[in-house]
């Protein structure tokens, strides 16, 4: 029986050396040294192969290598494979310090401070109470949930949305789409923790951020895709909106010429809020074989007609 990975070739050896103390009769193989193909049962990748079914026969489960599935082509993957997501701690806690470093830098204006440097400029701003600070996460997932924990315990006033109800303690919950516009209204930090979905492609556009109150924030860690960058840069310009934290971008890596790299409000990472951590990852991963076998649903196993 061999698992086969197909992703980051450096952290496939890490895998690789996971794998041979934590689960020695498990044979590892890493892409695209696949050995006999027909041996392989299980598949984690960033991107499953194209053409996965007549190269891969007998594979049994296909894990992504990242907490988001997007970027599988899902008709490619026959129906009787479950497909599963990196639902695992390592990628949470990373998720969980991009974030509150986001909205502590924002909440206490190092943005700001960063400009005044540029002049010389000693000149301290008022702070505003974290209480008086509203935060918002759309997306209430994993990490969504972890994420409004941590916020929660610096005193913000923090609330919630997801398309289905979820309950997060100390934090304002709104489902559904009916309760979007009110969950905005009083969202002066917004963060999208969306799956990237044909529902969701886009959400980000004029309408929704124009929501926002004046003055708001967007903190994007979803996927580029969610968000309309010319929406945003438009809001941005006529003041609506004062900043935004982007951490994803369509297209990824975004062009030099690209104008959100140069726009004074936007700040960018490249794609580095957080990443699955092997150490982590490979208990998950080694439970989920041991649930398989079990017939058991996996963690992180993916709802096709959802599309997460
Ligand atoms: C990264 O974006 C991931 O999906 O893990």
């Amino acid at each position: 029986m061999s698992f086969l990975y197909k992703a980051d070739p450096a952290r496939g050896a890490v895998w690789a050396r996971l794998f041979a103390q934590r689960a020695p009769e498990t044979e590892f193989r890493l892409w695209p040294d696949v050995g006999d193909a027909r041996e392989v049962r299980y598949l984690a990748a960033w991107k499953p192969p194209e053409d996965l079914n007549a190269l891969l026969p007998n594979v049994e489960v296909v894990f992504s290598t990242g907490a988001g599935i997007d970027q599988f082509d899902l008709s490619r993957v026959p129906d009787h494979i479950p497909v599963v997501r990196m639902v695992e701690p390592g990628i949470v806690e990373g998720m969980v310090e991009y974030v509150t470093q986001a909205v502590l830098s924002i909440h206490r204006d190092i943005f700001a401070y960063a400009h005044q440097q540029t002049m010389r400029q000693w000149t301290e701003l008022a702070v505003m109470p974290a209480s008086e600070r509203r935060v918002g996460v759309l997306g209430l997932g994993m990490l969504g949930q972890a994420v409004l924990s941590r916020l929660k315990a610096f005193g913000f006033d923090c609330a919630g949305w997801s398309r289905t109800p979820r309950h997060v303690d100390g934090v304002a919950g709104y489902a559904g789409y009916e309760s979007l516009d009110a969950f905005l209204a009083r969202t002066d930090v917004l963060v999208c923790l969306l799956p990237l979905t044909s529902a969701t492609r886009g959400i980000l556009d004029k309408r929704l951020l124009g929501g926002l109150p004046r003055g708001a924030w967007l903190i994007n860690v979803g996927r580029g895709p969610h968000l309309n960058q010319y929406a945003l840069m438009a809001l941005l310009d006529s003041g609506h909106l004062s900043g935004a934290i982007l951490d994803v971008t369509d297209p990824e890596p975004l062009p030099p010429s690209h104008p959100l790299w140069a726009h004074p409000k936007v700040r960018i990472t490249p794609h580095i809020a957080s990443a699955t951590r092997p150490e982590t990852a490979v208990e998950v991963v080694l439970e989920n074989l041991r649930r398989h076998r079990a017939g058991l649903t996996m963690i992180g196993q993916i709802d096709r007609t959802q599309g997460y």
